[in-house]
């Protein structure tokens, strides 16, 4: 399973890389809002930023919510950087758009995804990656594990060439029953990354070791 970080911050894309587990990275307009990137220019220089620290692929979002917007914001996004994977929202106009740019070889993530039927579009449509949205689905009081479940089956059953996405992943017990189930990818905060390492008998048996290192040779 890759692992992407969610994020737009440079110094925690760094740190993830450099512990050597990164596959790329997803944002959105909010994580960019966040990091106070506005206007083209700097938003412009900030994807490039983020595909010099990774060696995989960055989903960065288009604004527009209409076809020709989408297409014409994409290409420039698509031009910066083979890395650049174009996001675009589940809808009509965004159906549209990812089928013109599979077939103009770009790469896609469809995202706000939060039904079996929307993933089944962005699928047939041609996308690269669908985020499917699993936080915000739980925040509803809906199981959104289970739709990863309906969707690795799905996909399994057609042989659809998408890659599952699990986005919106809150803890690391969200990322290991991604793993369970057969997510290609997951994308979190650095800090589920992180939160991956701790175990308390693993700091207790190292305490361990090294105090009876320290006894030994000393
Ligand atoms: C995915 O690509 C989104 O950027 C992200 O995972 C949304 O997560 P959130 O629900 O924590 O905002």
């Amino acid at each position: 399973m890759k692992f992407f970080i969610d994020t737009a911050n440079l110094n925690e894309i760094r740190e993830a890389h450099d512990l050597g587990v990164l596959d790329g990275v997803t944002t959105n307009p909010s994580l960019m809002a966040k990091e106070g990137i506005s206007g083209q220019e700097r938003i412009i220089q900030h994807y490039k930023d983020i595909c010099k620290i990774v060696d995989g692929d960055v989903s960065a979002e288009v604004i527009s919510t209409d076809f020709e917007g989408m297409i014409k914001e994409g290409k420039i996004l698509a031009e910066l950087d083979d890395k650049i994977v174009v996001k675009v929202p589940m809808i009509k106009d965004g159906v549209k758009a990812i089928r013109y740019f599979s077939s103009e070889g770009i790469k896609t993530n469809c995202t706000l995804v939060f039904s079996a039927g929307q993933a089944i579009l962005a699928a047939k449509a041609g996308a690269t990656y669908v985020s499917p949205f699993i936080g915000r689905l739980d925040d509803v009081s809906t199981d959104g594990l289970q739709l990863i479940e309906q969707l690795v089956t799905i996909y399994d059953n057609y042989g659809y060439g998408t890659q599952i996405l699990a986005a919106s992943v809150r803890h690391t017990m969200h990322l290991v029953q991604c793993a369970e189930i057969g997510a290609d990818v997951v994308t979190c905060p650095l800090s589920v990354i992180t939160a991956l390492l701790n175990h308390p008998l693993t700091d207790i048996g190292l305490a361990k070791f090294l105090a009876d290192h320290k006894k030994a040779n000393s």
